[in-house]
């Protein structure tokens, strides 16, 4: 069990343990090339594929990706069913390869607004995986931060607490059993949360790129890390106060 950044100052390495992305960017991808919006979800897979191999080759242990989020329901009925049926098509052809390569997959988010199709997927997806020790990856779908929150505060009420610590909190989140994000990357050019992980990623070090997330690849996805890289991990503390190093001024 992981504790929470802002109570314990978490050890900081030169690869990211944990990285969360919003994959932002497949519409406008697809316009530019004068394509369906749909057609840019579809090359963002190729996207997902790649990032999840350069992870693992660099020895990431967690990678948190955002694929639909609470909001995404408000888009066009076709494109949601699209999404929906992208993502069982997915769980159907790249769950024996993610086992074969010794990933464990979890899903974040409530799954009650899935079909039972889907639901199932996910379900035994996990249960597949479950064993396997190397890069956990974790999508997030149909996941709101706030969604996650308030899901741990009312678990927590319903066991009879009435008074929270942080560390209960944390506990109860979907990603209790990770480390909070070392480094958050978000594609499309846009700089906001978008009701991501909101609680985690008090202390990540954010980055914001560009590209759309159709054409991120390795190379983009070193350019982050390098960034991180680049950064000095306070916590509260003065730079005189880190160790020799990891200070960067
Ligand atoms: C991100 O790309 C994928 C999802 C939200 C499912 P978008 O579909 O938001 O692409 P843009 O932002 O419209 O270009
Ligand atoms: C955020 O992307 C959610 C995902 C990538 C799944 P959006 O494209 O939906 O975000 P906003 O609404 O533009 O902030
Ligand atoms: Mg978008």
């Amino acid at each position: 069990m992981f504790g929470s950044s802002t109570r314990d100052v978490p050890e900081v390495r030169n690869v990211p343990r944990h990285i969360a992305v919003i994959m932002d960017g497949n519409g406008r991808w697809a316009k530019k090339r004068f394509l369906p919006r749909v057609a840019g979800h579809k090359k963002g897979l190729d996207a997902v594929r790649e990032t999840v191999t350069a992870c693992k080759e660099l020895g990431v242990e967690y990678l948190t990706l955002f694929a639909f989020s609470t909001e995404n329901w408000r888009r066009p009925q076709d494109e949601v069913s699209f999404l929906m049926d992208l993502f069982i098509r997915a769980l159907e052809h790249e769950v024996n390869k993610l086992h074969s390569n010794n990933i464990r997959l979890k899903v974040l988010g409530s799954r009650e607004r899935f079909s039972a199709e889907l639901a199932e997927r996910i379900q035994a997806a996990e249960d597949k995986t479950a064993g396997n020790d190397g890069l956990v990856l974790s999508i997030a779908a149909d996941y709101g931060g706030r969604w996650d929150v308030l899901n741990a505060v009312n678990e927590l009420i319903a066991d009879g607490a009435s008074a929270i610590t942080e560390d209960m909190l944390a506990q109860r989140l979907s990603t209790s059993w990770a480390p909070e994000p070392d480094l958050f990357i978000r594609t499309g050019g846009e700089q906001r949360i978008s009701n991501f992980l909101l609680w985690q990623l008090a202390y990540s070090e954010l980055y914001f790129t560009d590209l759309l997330w159709p054409d991120f690849d390795r190379q983009a996805l070193e350019q982050a890390i390098d960034s991180y890289r680049s950064r000095e991990r306070r916590f509260g503390r003065t730079s005189e106060q880190l160790p020799e190093a990891l200070r960067r001024n």
